[in-house]
């Protein structure tokens, strides 16, 4: 999926660590605004697509209560585990994390479909978000959390100038994906040419304080990391300290954390 890069799921596995440090202060609060986004009521059945660690599926089983029911699918078998343990540690027993493609998950039916972070990764995002809309029941709600444009803005910045001492930027079809859908409107427009009716998107930000260590963990503990895959272990240490060194110079001391979360019905 991401050529010579290996699978998205791999890339996640293998950052599956440092990802998760990331979890208080990132991914979590993005889950919550996710979850919340759709308002799961007790009982309902929820789909979380790309869940990750289970940031936004862990909230929804919380949600949907004992009645309601949550699988949570993923490629990255490392993420699906820390997903698990969470959810044994909170004593939830509604939710299920499952590793798999989710544009072919077989199951249908749910009330809510919801996917953090996640549809920019998809080969080809609108044929695959349409695919999630199908597992809906009629009138069930979609739930897309997407970065903002301009998120991320000084961390990526150096990030991308560091791997470019070492090789050349590939071309990246996430981030012209992401470019469709990275504004309030162009997402709400984007869910009605879905099919989508009455879309909401509201913003959200969560900034928070970088040091060295935690920006440099957050570069290989996300989709980031497969830029790295194929350097030598001196290359990616010079890509470290140049990252570093960068941030430090543009005085990024910020994540900057906007992002949007639009939501819409679907009756296929
Ligand atoms: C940035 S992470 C977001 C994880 C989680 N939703 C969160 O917000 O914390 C993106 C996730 O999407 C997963 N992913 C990407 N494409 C996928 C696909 N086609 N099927 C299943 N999971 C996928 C990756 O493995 C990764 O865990």
């Amino acid at each position: 999926m991401t050529g010579r890069q290996g699978t998205i799921g791999d890339v996640f596995s293998a950052g599956a660590q440092e990802f998760h440090q990331w979890s208080p202060a990132l991914w979590d609060p993005v889950g919550e605004a996710t979850a919340a986004a759709a308002g799961p009521a007790p009982g309902e059945s929820v789909l979380d697509a790309c869940c990750g660690a289970g940031a936004s599926a862990l909230p929804a089983a919380r949600a949907v209560g004992p009645r309601g029911r949550v699988d949570a699918v993923d490629l990255a078998g490392a993420l699906l585990e820390i997903g698990e343990r969470r959810a044994a540690d909170q004593g939830l027993a509604n939710i299920r994390f499952h590793r798999h493609e989710v544009t072919s998950w077989p199951r249908s039916g749910y009330d809510v479909v919801q996917c953090a972070l996640g549809v920019f990764f998809f080969p080809d995002m609108d044929r695959d978000t349409t695919a999630l809309t199908r597992l809906l029941r009629p009138g069930g709600r979609l739930v897309v959390t997407v970065w903002e444009r301009g998120a991320l803005g000084g961390w990526w910045a150096a990030f991308r100038a560091a791997v470019e001492t070492e090789r050349t930027w590939p071309d990246a079809p996430q981030a012209r994906q992401l470019a469709r859908v990275d504004t309030a409107d162009s997402l709400a427009a984007w869910l009605a040419h879905l099919g989508g009716t009455g879309p909401r998107v509201a913003r959200h930000r969560f900034d928070t304080p970088l040091t060295p260590g935690t920006a440099w963990d957050l570069a290989v503990g996300s989709g980031t990391r497969g830029l790295l895959t194929g350097l030598s272990p001196a290359a990616v240490e010079r890509v470290r300290a140049e990252f570093t060194a960068r941030l430090a110079a543009a005085d990024v001391t910020d994540l900057d954390a906007r992002v949007l979360t639009g939501m819409a019905r679907f009756s296929v």
